[in-house]
């Protein structure tokens, strides 16, 4: 009798696989389809506030995403560091006016509140379920490699690798990318700056893998970003 259940278990069992199988896609897909929604949401948020830098923050992604291929991230750390690259200054809605759109240096006290940004985004992303990992990895994205940076002063591989990663990126963005006030730098002087400071403030793994194919790519980016090519390299 055991002889014609076996067949008809294993089907059953097969049929199970299949449907536990296609209810993963389907979670992982809503968990896609949410991850989307609110990085939309929320660029929206950057936008009403002037905050959004649109090719800025869709280049950070593309870089990053690069250099976490690069370092062999797993594709739950791409996912994250997809969302922290986008989203990692949302805390800046937090603070005022006054202090983001100062033309001149901030005095010690506006400095204080500005670095409150990293916690800020952490502080409203960590309540998005799925969300809790990239709010950490954005809490922490300027700490610096040699400890000195914020908002917990951590070190070399105590800061995320998202957090290291983004920390490279932004950093040489701000620098090439030209602001109503400024001219975004050369290409060759923003490279001399990360390359100064690989090692202090950069995780130097970081620097290397994204100055790697960086150059390549410069062409787009100082269309981009308002710098002329030939002035730039
Ligand atoms: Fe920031």
């Amino acid at each position: 009798m055991s002889n014609y259940q076996t067949p008809a278990l294993l089907e059953g069992f097969a049929v199970s696989a299949t449907l536990e199988s296609l209810r993963i896609k389907q979670l992982e897909e809503q968990s896609a389809t949410l991850r989307n929604s609110v990085i939309c949401a929320f660029n929206q948020l950057l936008d009403l506030k002037d905050l959004n830098t649109g090719v800025h923050s869709t280049r950070l992604a593309e870089w990053g995403m690069r250099v976490g291929q690069e370092l062999g991230l797993e594709e739950s750390e791409l996912q994250n560091l997809e969302v922290a690259a986008l989203l990692h200054d949302i805390g800046k809605v937090g603070i005022p006016d006054a202090i983001l759109r100062k033309p001149g240096r901030l005095d010690a006290d506006e400095y204080d509140l500005m670095k409150k940004h990293s916690e800020y985004g952490w502080a409203v992303l960590r309540m998005l379920p799925g969300f809790e990992r990239a709010a950490l990895d954005i809490l922490h994205h300027h700490e610096s490699f040699d400890g000195k940076g914020y908002p917990a002063g951590l070190k070399d591989t105590e800061i995320p690798v998202v957090s290291r990663i983004v920390c490279v990126i932004d950093a040489f963005d701000a620098m090439v990318s030209s602001r109503p006030y400024r001219k975004g730098l050369p290409y060759e002087e923003a490279v001399r700056r990360l390359n100064e400071a690989s090692g202090t403030q950069f995780d130097p793994v970081v620097v290397r893998t994204f100055l790697s194919f960086a150059q390549a790519e410069m062409s787009t980016v100082f269309a981009a970003a308002g710098t002329s090519v030939s002035s730039a390299l």
